[in-house]
């Protein structure tokens, strides 16, 4: 009987003293983890020691409810859960991904919003769920899509969180209602301007070293005159096929033009809210599938394309129609959504599937090491070289069941040494981004 699978939860220290984000989260997973037999530990890149080949890692036990450190060698599995930062740190993930790119990864970074939107826009499948979006170059692409849509969104390519938007509304008498967030997340004083003077607050906004998009807005505000959407979080399983886990609504507060939970937001059911704003349960039911073809539609081909995902989150917004709109995706979501509506079991599948997932990936790796696979490819060896293009698990199957091709292609999972450069700063993304909710 082999020792039993260990995985490292990747994450960075906020600061200079070490502290650390989601500690309770992981926490809660280590518990959960001993339960099904996973032994899982903590670590940063800069807890790796001198020689590159043990790490100093952050150990949860459930029964003293204490952390403490050990030396370790590296685990068997890694679940990269670092969100961006504007450090050295981060400079320094950058470095461990690219040295032990090698290592089995649940999930690779994945890209920033204008270039993750115009992948998928070449899906016919999702076109139809895209709002309309260009890369902001100066004022006049924004007043190019105002011509088009009465609502245009203009949001950092990088950001995160509800921070650094703007929303630009044409008015029935020709002028232009603006409001915001800044990068503080601070509500940006709500205005009415002119077409010229709407240049001039554009050319005036600060964007704080990002570069940004227009997106056609969607008319989103309830009877209460809040803004809503949802966040739909799909994950592998235990069997490595892709499954919706939860879906949660996201009421924003008075005058904010974002819903984000860390800008003020509240959760509520999806059920609740589609009540209230679509009626019909028939449409709400056919509203439902939609959205989790969607979502798993789009978790399958951003893994084809980027390499190893485990779960993903989708910011959905649903129009007066019924239609789904995709606004964004998360790769490194928190689960609080679920939570704060009241959906106790779907929060913690949320922290169980990863765990369940990484098992499963384990055991992959195993048959394919021993050239037990059910197919036989150049995966087979285990040597991490042919066939592990990374999009492991993704490959192939049915957009509704995300049902992987075989043992050996999710075998093939994060062994793409050499053949996935890391990211650098800009590709990281809405991918290293720190998108709290
Ligand atoms: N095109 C849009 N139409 C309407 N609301 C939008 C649009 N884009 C963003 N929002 C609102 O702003 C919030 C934050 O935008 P999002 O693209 O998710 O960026 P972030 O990474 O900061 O969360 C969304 O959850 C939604 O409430
Ligand atoms: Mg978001």
């Amino acid at each position: 009987m082999a020792a039993q699978p260990t995985l490292g939860i990747l994450t960075l220290y906020l600061n200079e003293r070490k502290a650390l984000e989601e500690k309770p989260v992981y926490a809660r997973m280590t518990a959960i983890g001993r339960k099904l037999g996973l032994t899982v530990f903590v670590f940063t890149p800069d807890d790796v020691d001198e020689d590159g080949d043990r790490i100093h890692a952050l150990f949860y036990h459930p029964e003293s409810r204490s952390w403490d450190r050990k030396w370790v060698r590296f685990p068997q599995l890694i679940y990269d859960r670092c969100r961006i930062q504007r450090s050295s740190r981060f400079q320094r993930l950058l470095a461990f991904r690219r040295k032990y790119g090698h290592l089995t990864f649940l999930n690779r970074p994945l890209r920033n919003k204008w270039t993750v939107h115009r992948t998928l826009g070449k899906v016919a499948a999702f076109e139809s769920h895209l709002p309309a979006t260009r890369f902001y170059d100066t004022p006049e692409d924004v007043h190019a899509m105002l011509r088009k849509h009465s609502l245009v969104y203009v949001k950092p390519i990088n950001g995160t969180g509800g921070r650094g938007i703007l929303r630009v509304e044409r008015m029935k008498d020709g002028s232009y209602a603006v409001q915001g967030r800044d990068h503080g997340r601070r509500i940006v004083t709500p205005r009415r301007v002119s077409k010229e003077q709407l240049s001039g607050v554009l050319r005036s906004w600060d964007k704080h070293g990002d570069r940004y998009i227009a997106q056609q807005g969607l008319h989103i505000r309830l009877p209460s005159g809040r803004v809503h959407d949802y966040r739909m979080l799909v994950q592998k399983n235990g069997e490595g096929e892709w499954t919706l886990t939860g879906c949660a609504g996201r009421v924003g507060p008075p005058r904010s033009i974002t819903s984000n939970l860390h800008g003020g937001g509240r959760a509520v059911p999806m059920k609740t809210l589609l009540r209230e704003w679509i009626g019909s349960e028939e449409r709400i039911g056919q509203i439902r599938r939609t959205a989790e073809t969607l979502g798993i539609g789009v978790a399958r081909h951003l893994e084809r394309t980027y390499g190893a995902l485990c779960e993903l989150a989708l910011d959905l917004a649903i129009d007066r129609e019924g239609r789904v709109w995709l606004l964004e995706v998360n790769p490194k979501p928190s689960r609080e959504v679920f939570i704060q509506a009241g959906e106790r079991d779907v929060y913690r599948t949320a922290l169980t599937r990863p765990l369940e997932y990484a098992q499963w990936l384990h055991r992959q790796r195993r048959l394919a090491r021993t050239g037990k696979s059910r197919t036989v490819g150049g995966v087979g060896t285990g040597s991490g070289g042919a066939g592990g293009n990374g999009a492991g698990g993704g490959a192939g199957g049915s957009l509704a069941t995300g049902r992987p091709q075989s043992a050996a292609a999710a075998a093939g999972h994060g062994s793409a040494a050499g053949m996935r450069p890391a990211g650098g700063y800009e590709s990281e993304a809405s991918g290293g981004g720190a998108e709290f909710g």
